[in-house]
């Protein structure tokens, strides 16, 4: 099974994303490119990330109907990512048409995995707001299940309901994990962390880490504290 850190650039434009990249000179990390990037720069970001050597998550979070959907990740399919997301509850159809579009007619494709409920919901507002009763955790395996049950290779989760996600899902279906902090860091607007080696502990495939690196002021030391701590 594949695993590893993943670094969320949740950068404004391509320059200050390259600069704080060009400060890695020892790895190539595998990076996530999400909205506030992509919007910036578009599809050039994804080819010069590439065209670098890194491995790149598109975390676009889809949700719209199936037809929308499956024409917008035939575009993204185009794209050289490793990794490409959409949201479970946009149901089983929409993920069945997304991953349709995003199968290239040589029948490759970037792995597709779906967002359950984000680190930043807990279950206060998922009742109050989203009017959803059941229990959190039970929530996210739903989602898991559908996902898996229409195709996809993994889900979007917090750490904490990996081992969940796993044992319904099996252990090859895959668990990426945002809502990681070290110990003692500021959680900020997430609500479900933990911290790296906790990650690996509940069983995490992938570990996306955001502003405990990008706001570090010595980022590539606190990648590499979080790759210790997951990896080794
Ligand atoms: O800075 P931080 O580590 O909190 O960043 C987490 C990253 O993971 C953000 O880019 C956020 O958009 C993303 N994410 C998340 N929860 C999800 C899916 C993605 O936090 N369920």
């Amino acid at each position: 099974m594949a695993s590893d850190v993943i670094i969320a650039c949740d950068f404004s434009g391509a320059e200050e994303c390259l600069s704080f990249l060009d400060r890695f000179t020892e790895e190539k990390p595998f990076v996530k490119i999400g909205m506030e990037l992509y919007y910036a720069e578009g599809p050039s970001i994804v080819r010069e990330l590439k065209r670098r050597g890194h491995k790149i998550f598109l975390d676009l979070k889809l949700h719209d109907i199936p037809n929308t959907v499956q024409k917008a990740m035939r575009v993204l399919s185009y794209l050289d990512t490793d990794i490409v997301n959409l949201h479970a509850a946009g149901g089983s159809v929409m993920m069945k048409a997304a991953l349709a579009g995003l199968t290239r007619p040589d029948g490759s494709r970037p792995l597709l995995i779906a967002v359950t409920q984000l680190t930043s919901t807990d279950q206060k507002l998922m009742e109050s707001e989203l009017l959803i009763e059941k229990p959190l955790d039970e929530v996210v395996t739903a989602y898991a299940r559908n996902a898996a049950a229409a195709g996809l290779d993994g889900v979007v989760c917090s750490p904490l309901e990996a081992g969940r996600v796993h044992a319904c899902c099996g252990a090859g279906f895959l668990t990426v994990t945002p809502g990681v902090r070290f110990s003692g860091g500021d959680v900020g607007d997430q609500k479900r962390v933990t911290t790296p080696a906790m990650a690996r502990e509940l069983g995490s495939d992938y570990i996306v880490v955001g502003r405990a690196v990008t706001g570090d002021p010595d980022p590539v030391a606190a990648y590499r504290r979080c790759v210790k701590e997951f990896l080794e």
